[in-house]
């Protein structure tokens, strides 16, 4: 499973990618707001060199499929790790899939998103992404249940072995990545914030600190023993 970064802060992408946990990165007009981006480009730029090879995921802003293909081929000349998302409809609810097949049988990458349901996910992976985003925890603001969902998208994928990786996004926990771990999401983006979240273990701390005063008491035991 791959974990990516839902974030375009640098300077968690630079330490993150420095504990080798980050194979890629994610994000979304809301996410640029939030982290102050002021050049679309240049931002993007800059995160796709910092990642390498790794894939960076940038959203299309236009609202009509035509002008999201011409957008998402401009995206793409920008780095080649670049994967264009692209919503699976509009605000109006008009498909988007149009693009999203467009672009990919162009050789470009497509990260489908907003994906709350089965049926969109499976319509998505059919116009050819490369990615299904599922809004794990948009599905379960809803009263549905992101693990089935991530799962039973996971299995059909299988089942008619298309491409499509599932990504799980929207995660604001620990636990929801555990759960789309544990569902089969073949990538979970997530918050730098929770990553040392995860990492953490009040009783790991607790035991490291029980190894250390040992060691110094040992190598007290072993500096007296030596001098005798
Ligand atoms: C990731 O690709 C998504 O854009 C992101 O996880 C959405 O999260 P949100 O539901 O918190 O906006």
């Amino acid at each position: 499973m791959q974990i990516f970064l839902d974030s375009s802060d640098e300077r968690e992408l630079t330490r993150w990618l420095a504990e080798g946990v980050v194979d890629g990165v994610t994000t979304n007009p809301s996410i640029l707001l939030k982290d102050g981006a002021s050049d679309l480009e240049q931002t993007a730029r800059r995160l796709a060199a910092l990642l390498g090879h790794r894939p960076l995921s940038v959203e299309v802003t236009a609202m009509v499929p035509s002008q999201m293909v011409e957008q998402g081929r401009g995206f793409a000349r920008w780095a080649s790790n670049i994967v264009v998302k692209i919503p699976v409809i509009t605000q109006e609810g008009e498909s988007c899939l149009s693009a999203i097949h467009a672009l990919s049988r162009a050789g470009i990458p497509v990260n489908a998103t907003a994906i709350l349901s089965f049926n969109q996910a499976m319509l998505a992976a059919k116009a050819g992404a490369a990615y299904v985003s599922v809004f794990a925890g948009r599905v379960a603001d809803e009263g549905g249940d992101p693990s089935a969902l991530l799962a039973d998208v996971r299995k059909w994928l299988r089942q008619w072995e298309l491409p499509a990786r599932v990504l799980a996004g929207s995660i604001r926990s620990v636990m929801d990545v555990q759960r789309a771990a544990q569902a089969g999401a073949e990538v979970v983006t997530v918050p730098p914030a929770l990553l040392p979240k995860m990492l953490d273990h009040r009783y790991s701390r607790d035991t490291v600190r029980q190894f250390n005063e040992d060691a110094a008491r040992a190598v007290a035991a072993m500096a007296a023993s030596a001098g005798q």
